[in-house]
């Protein structure tokens, strides 16, 4: 209820806003030239603006002041993007606003700019910005209010490099691994993308309007990106409309409902038509049924790429023109003015109407409204004193200590107490690259040992955590396949345990592509060869996807999965290790036992081992699998009614004992079945969760309240509708069957 209320509070504010400035944005609009409204769908690198060497922007970056008059002056351009290579301080992206800002500000109408980054784990690209764990990691935590918490830190420290727009959420699901942009995303269910993506909108712009601590979200990247058929970025996916709108449209629909006011479009292709040309879905589902009223964005270079890659277009009027009138309203150019330039030929050629332009630049204008620009174009430095601080960190390792799963306890191996010396190992030990992935600093988070030195690697925190005297190391292989096993299993050999970091090293989009979902040889082989020094071993795994190790899960005794955890992450595996974290996560997506056996946990019953036995769905660890160093026990699952009628809701409940030594915190998970169905039904699907924390002996009871729009799923007329029947809500093993009639 009080979720409730704060979201319709959050809507009315942003439409009571939205009703006050119209009469401005017409104003605005009715004195407008045709290049001004141009300018303002136009969005431009600010590679482009910088003072260079060798095509290489000088560090720290300088604005080139003739090249940003020709941008703002000349083109009228209304937005600009990204880092031109590296993280800047926040005193130099202060400076670089401002400069941009001035130069609006002497324009004729005086439009602040919007200027927009990808902080997709914090800000990552201001220096010293809170480093969060990745999204695929906060999703483990099956914690919404921690993806809130993330949302207004990382608004807060964007604010304070006086950045308004940030390219996040990722509301794409996560349902294909091989595809290398699965450690953006929350993971492979609907309903957890949705939650936590609602939760980090409202992070991230608060309440009602951005004010000078919150920043506008960006939903990306609508829709269908995540499911490229052959796993590989930007190529072809094949989804039928109906399977659109069961699993990757709602999460979006729900954060438009929270108030999110821009989304940056899929680059690419759906069903054979690239999206930035897919009218139906840019302006019949989003604008017309979704009822968005902000504007949405090209990816990157995307218009041109409509001719330039996929074909659909002659040259670049035709590719714009196609895009415009599909529903784009500003093109992320980003390195040229062809754009600006070819959209007002178009204009007056009669082949875009000014009705859509006006449309477009009403969106636009109202977003940099509620951003609050034309009141407040940059900031006040003084305002942010907790960038960067104490309790922002200390924010940052509580969200690590939430996400870290536990996939494998033999016999209680963890914690690790009373050893003497440990082993730890692996291409991932001693890297805060392993830990931070993509978008870190840079866009391929390559540079993060250097950015990021002051913060613990697994092996200083296991230093720091265990007494540097106590551990001993050897990488053994390093993330390019060069090994050095003998060093490896000598020192094996003299300790009482051995910590082995497998996983990847940082990438994102295509150059992320791969063809062997299995983890790289030299890291099998590590492992291999480490077993025979006959020790307990525990694999610590820092990946961006799931990364098929069933050859040599049996090796270890211990599993712990890590993901992508961010700049808290060493310590906080430590302390895992250590027994100072009770492990909480649980996986966000269907861990894999095969490459070539890709099954999400909605599996159809025709995918189940049952009709399958050879290769049916059979993962290594299933969607929602996690262990804790205590035990839970759920009993006395209860329903208030076993027949749920079509406007009536049901009761569900659970008791939930901690019977471990400690207290611990669980995510509890309840799935529902539909036992028959029109449309072949899933073996099961999240309709809800809640995580909660109970002391050692406790008990506490967890409810539920359902309807029968939760039971819903798309039919073949395309139709959100729940059909009577029989259905089996399940949680923690427990089941119950009830009746929905009409
Ligand atoms: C990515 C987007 C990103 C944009 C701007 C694109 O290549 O697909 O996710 O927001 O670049 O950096």
């Amino acid at each position: 209820m009080k979720r409730l209320f704060t979201l319709l509070m959050c809507l009315s504010c942003y439409c009571s806003l939205n009703a006050q400035n119209e009469q401005r944005i017409q104003n605005l609009i009715s004195r407008m030239t045709l290049e001004e409204k141009a300018g303002q769908m136009t969005q431009i690198s600010i590679e482009l603006l910088l003072k260079a060497k060798d095509g290489v922007p000088i560090e720290p970056h300088q604005l080139d002041s003739e090249k940003l008059k020709e941008c703002i002056g000349k083109y009228k351009v209304g937005s600009i993007l990204n880092v031109g290579g590296n993280a800047q301080t926040r005193e130099n992206w202060q400076s670089l606003i401002t400069q941009i800002q001035n130069i609006a500000l002497k324009q004729r109408l005086k439009i602040p700019v919007l200027y927009g980054i990808d902080g997709i784990h914090g800000n990552n690209y201001t220096s010293a910005a809170v480093l969060f764990p990745q999204p695929i990691t906060q999703a483990a935590s099956f914690n919404p209010d921690i993806a809130k918490r993330i949302g207004q830190i990382s608004a807060y420290e964007t604010r304070a490099s006086f950045i308004p727009w940030t390219f996040s959420p990722v509301l794409d699901l996560g349902r294909q691994p091989l595809w290398p942009r699965i450690w953006e995303t929350f993971g492979e269910d609907p309903h957890l993308v949705s939650e936590m993506g609602k939760a980090t909108v409202l992070g991230f712009q608060g309440e009602g309007q951005a004010d000078k601590y919150h920043v506008m979200a960006c939903l990306k990247h609508y829709m269908g990106y995540s499911m490229p058929l052959s796993g590989h970025d930007r190529t072809p996916a094949w989804i039928p409309e109906r399977e659109l709108r069961e699993y990757f449209l709602p999460q979006f629909a729900e954060a438009v409902k929270t108030g999110a006011m821009t989304v940056m479009v899929n680059s690419g292709e759906i069903n054979g038509v690239p999206v930035h040309a897919n009218k139906h879905i840019l302006t019949d589902i989003l604008k017309g049924e979704l009822g968005f009223q902000g504007f949405a964005v090209s990816d990157w270079q995307d218009i041109e790429y409509l001719w330039q890659r996929h074909k659909v277009a002659r040259d670049n009027k035709e590719a714009i023109a196609l895009a415009i009138n599909a529903g784009i309203d500003m093109s992320m150019v980003p390195l040229n003015y062809t754009f600006t330039t070819d959209l007002i030929q178009l204009v007056k050629e009669g082949k875009i109407p000014m009705s859509r332009i006006d449309d477009a630049v009403s969106r636009i204008l109202k977003v940099k409204m509620l951003a609050g620009l034309f009141e407040e174009p940059t900031g006040k430095a003084s305002d942010y004193p907790q960038f960067s601080g104490e309790a922002h960190h200390r924010a940052n390792y509580e969200t690590a200590a939430e996400c870290i799963t536990l996939l494998k306890n033999l016999n209680s191996t963890l914690p690790l107490k009373n050893l003497k010396r440990i082993l730890v190992t692996g291409p991932a030990a001693s890297s805060m690259r392993a830990l931070n992935g993509g978008w870190s600093r840079n866009w391929q988070g390559t540079n993060s040992d250097t950015t990021e030195s002051s913060k613990n690697t697994i092996l200083e925190a296991m230093r720091d955590t265990f007494g540097a005297s106590n551990i001993d190391y050897a990488p053994g292989a390093d993330f390019n396949g060069n090994t050095n096993f003998p060093e490896a299993l000598n020192k094996a050999a003299n300790a009482d345990a051995i910590v082995v970091c497998l996983g990847e090293n940082s990438y994102t989009e295509t150059p992320g592509n791969f063809d062997d979902l299995t983890l790289p040889a030299a890291q099998l082989d590590l492992a291999r060869t480490l077993a025979k020094a006959r020790k307990p071993m525990i694999l610590v795994l820092t990946e961006g996807r799931p990364r098929v190790v069933s050859s040599i899960e049996p090796l270890f005794s211990a599993v712990i999965q890590a993901y992508l955890p961010g700049n808290e992450g060493g310590n906080a595996i430590a302390d895992v290790i250590a027994g100072k974290i009770n492990p909480s996560g649980k996986l966000p997506y269907t861990y894999p036992r095969y490459g070539n056996s890709l099954h999400n946990y909605y599996y159809k019953y025709t995918e189940s081992k049952d009709l399958d036995p050879t290769a049916g769905y059979n993962p290594q660890w299933e969607f929602g699998f996690g262990l804790s160093y205590t035990t839970f026990s759920y009993s006395n699952l209860r329903l208030n009614t076993d027949k749920l009628s079509e406007k009536g809701t049901i009761t569900v409940s659970v008791d939930v004992s901690n019977t471990g030594k400690i207290a611990g915190k669980e995510s509890v998970l309840l799935f529902v079945s539909d036992l028959v169905a029109s449309v072949t039904p899933e073996a099961k699907r999240l309709r809800a969760f809640k995580k909660i924390e109970i002391q050692s002996g406790q008990t506490q009871t967890v409810k539920f309240t359902l309807s029968g729009s939760d039971l819903s799923f798309i039919n073949t007329s395309l139709q959100r509708i729940t059909e009577p029947g029989d259905f089996i809500i399940s949680i923690g093993g427990l089941k119950q069957t009830f009746t929905y009639h009409l």
